[in-house]
């Protein structure tokens, strides 16, 4: 187990490269398997969650070929199960869009039940439902979700809620279907596009992912493809924020403008610079930042993923500000350690209440998920003086290399195992 030391206080300045978006690659490395032949995925994040659903894909049988940092080569050719047990749904929740990929192609797959997480409760009875109108008999025994079809057949579903997840699923599930499905209300964020974008590549015929409805024409089989996913929306967010929260000047590289609006729109609000070029964003922020009202919502709103960042920036604004989250029931769970950082949050059900300060105190806090762990390691870049953020595995889980994009930046930031007094109290003494 490893921690990281950071000694704040520092305006962070200079370039960041984004790295591959995360959440497009998770489905996109599921639907690498649904073709017999070699499919090649660029621009890969080499995060721990990535990895972890590379070992389930692995697990089943497919060939994964980890050509360099950010490409992988998959053939599904020789798959030979098609059960997806619960040491892998443990690791990375991802592993059930092999549910869906499996089912597409083999007309059949077994995938341990996902439980709930640190954000919430997350059911998938909406993945479920698009199965079963897809033709699928879908049981659920010994924590096991089974489901078996003869053929999909298309369908015409109509997801009780918008989910990111069950979109995907039943996108995957669909495009091997026989005839035409329609999925109304599903999700649009920029990594529905990037699947869908894919599928396509392979031989699928997916209309309409980016809007309300997706339209699917089953295509026989999927073909092999060369692909290289979208730069992560989130992680391109994180490093904004810590522009603003550090009053920094930070220009983002590979990212796509379009997808920061929400993000951007509100950083401008809060009086915080931003330029967008072509393919990279340019944040900085001089003055103290103003308060703000932010509601979490499905994409185009602002995304829950950046909830915990933006309440950070917000913690030393000037003013009262609301956030208001929406889609998790339970993701102030950080609100604690903030507050051991000085920070003034009350939280009222899913709304919190932050009485900007105007500084964060160092303090050793621990990260209580992936997002809200960026949030703390950003705090404690802008505290002035020594903090610790412990349970960095999670951080690990979805941002790459994220200590050394920030020592590039100029942060003093160092990773050490949470044993390691000497090399703590080493990295105490470089920074006095
Ligand atoms: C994806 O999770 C992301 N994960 C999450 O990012 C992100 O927070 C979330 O979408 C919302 O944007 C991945 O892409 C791997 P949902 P997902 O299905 O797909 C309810 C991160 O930090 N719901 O859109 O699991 C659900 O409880 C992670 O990178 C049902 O009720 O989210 C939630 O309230 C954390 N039944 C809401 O819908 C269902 O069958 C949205 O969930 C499915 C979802």
């Amino acid at each position: 187990m490893e921690k990281y030391l950071i000694q704040g206080g520092k305006a962070l300045a200079g370039e960041v490269h984004i790295s591959g978006a995360k959440n497009a690659a998770l489905g996109i490395l599921a639907a690498a398997i649904m073709t017999d032949e070699e499919v090649t995925i660029e621009n890969l994040p080499d995060v721990s969650d990535i990895n972890a659903l590379l070992e389930a894909i692995a697990g089943v049988g497919a060939k994964v070929d980890r050509i360099d940092k950010h490409t992988v080569k998959i053939n599904g050719a020789g798959i030979i199960s098609t059960v997806v047990d619960y040491d892998y749904i443990q690791r990375i929740r991802a592993s059930y869009y092999l549910l869906g990929a499996l089912l597409g192609k083999y007309n059949r797959a077994s995938v341990a039940m996902p439980g709930g997480c640190k954000i919430g409760s997350r059911p998938i009875d909406q993945h479920i439902k698009g199965f079963k109108a897809l033709g699928a008999k879908v049981v659920t025994e010994n924590s096991m979700i089974n489901a078996e079809a003869t053929k999909l057949k298309g369908s015409h579903i109509f997801l009780d809620m918008v989910s990111v997840g069950a979109t995907i699923n039943i996108m995957l599930a669909a495009c091997l279907a026989e005839g035409k499905t329609i999925i109304e209300n599903v999700a649009k964020e920029p990594h529905i596009v990037d699947v869908a974008n894919f599928l396509n590549s392979m031989g699928a015929n997916i209309k309409g992912a980016g809007t309300d409805v997706i339209r699917i024409n089953g295509v026989e089989k999927l073909h092999g493809s060369t692909y290289s996913c979208i730069p992560d929306q989130i992680e391109a967010g994180t490093f904004m924020c810590l522009a603003a929260a550090t009053k920094g000047d930070i220009t983002l590289k590979n990212v796509i403008p379009k997808h920061l609006e929400a993000i951007t729109a509100k950083l401008v609000e809060i009086g915080v610079d931003v330029m967008e070029m072509d393919d990279s964003v340019r944040v900085s922020c001089s003055k103290r930042v103003n308060s703000a009202i932010v509601k979490t919502r499905v994409y185009p709103g602002f995304p829950t993923d950046m909830q915990p960042q933006m309440t950070v920036v917000l913690a030393i604004a000037d003013g009262i500000s609301t956030i208001n989250e929406n889609i998790w029931e339970d993701r102030f769970k950080y609100v604690a350690e903030l507050r051991k950082m000085g920070s003034v949050i009350t939280v009222e059900g899913s709304t919190a209440f932050v009485e900007g300060q105007e500084a964060f105190y160092p303090a050793k806090v621990e990260a209580p998920d992936l997002r809200a762990g960026a949030a703390l390691v950003i705090a404690a870049l802008a505290a002035d003086g020594y903090s610790e953020v412990t349970s960095i595995e999670y951080i690990e889980r979805g941002y790459e290399d994220f200590d050394l994009k920030l020592r590039n930046l100029g942060a003093s930031i160092e990773k050490v195992d949470v044993s390691d007094e000497k090399a703590a109290q080493k990295f105490r003494m470089s920074v006095v």
